[in-house]
């Protein structure tokens, strides 16, 4: 059984998508714990699911260092086997990512290395992209560079919106994430191949 550590910011569905597959007996992995960066609104699927979780804002740190630092010891806590980024919309220093990779992934909405950062689905939309998607990827220590594991394509319809093209990524990702973790927990992907020599 692979243990999941799920950090989220926002509406967590593909935390409740992910929390929906591992409460089946057969599924190779369970969520030890949900992590946030403040009071997101996907904290309610944790509770809803009796999985523990836990807040550590930034805003109560004098850097982000010592932010991460807080992060990282609530996260060693419950020792997971991997931590899922689902919607974590803070960038994780270096020394954070050097202490858990290769065993941190991230759930991306745009076919990397296409459109890295915060505002994929917009950046897909304005280069007037007809095919974009969603990327399951290892964290390294850029944004959004880590070697990637697998992806879904998305057709952008002439009429989409950011909205209306998010809503569309979000349906595939969702059963993207579930089926990436269980083929981490089932040792079909590796993640440890990814260590840096
Ligand atoms: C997803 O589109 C994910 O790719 C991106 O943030 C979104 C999170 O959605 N990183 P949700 O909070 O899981 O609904």
């Amino acid at each position: 059984m692979l243990d999941v550590l799920v950090l989220i910011s926002g509406s967590g569905s593909n935390l409740r998508a992910l929390a929906t597959a591992a409460a089946h007996e057969d599924y190779p992995a369970r969520i030890v714990a949900v992590g946030s960066d403040g009071e997101a609104s996907g904290l309610a699927h944790a509770e809803e699911f009796g999985i523990p979780s836990f807040v550590v804002d930034p805003g109560a740190f004098e850097s982000r260092e010592s932010w991460a630092d807080e992060l990282r010891a609530q996260i060693e806590a419950w020792n997971p086997d991997l931590i899922v980024c689902a919607g974590f919309m803070r960038i994780l220093p270096a020394g954070f990512v050097r202490a858990f990779a290769p065993r941190i992934i991230n759930l991306h909405p745009a076919l990397l290395p296409r459109y890295p950062g915060a505002h994929a689905v917009r950046d897909a939309l304005a280069d007037g992209a007809t095919v974009t998607g969603s990327t399951v990827h290892i964290v390294d220590e850029g944004v959004d560079t880590g070697p990637v594991l697998r992806q879904v394509e998305v057709a952008v319809a002439s009429d989409d919106t950011e909205g209306t093209l998010h809503d569309k990524i979000k349906v595939i990702e969702r059963p993207l994430l579930v089926a990436t973790v269980a083929e981490i927990a089932r040792g079909e992907i590796n993640v440890k191949e990814y260590a840096r020599a």
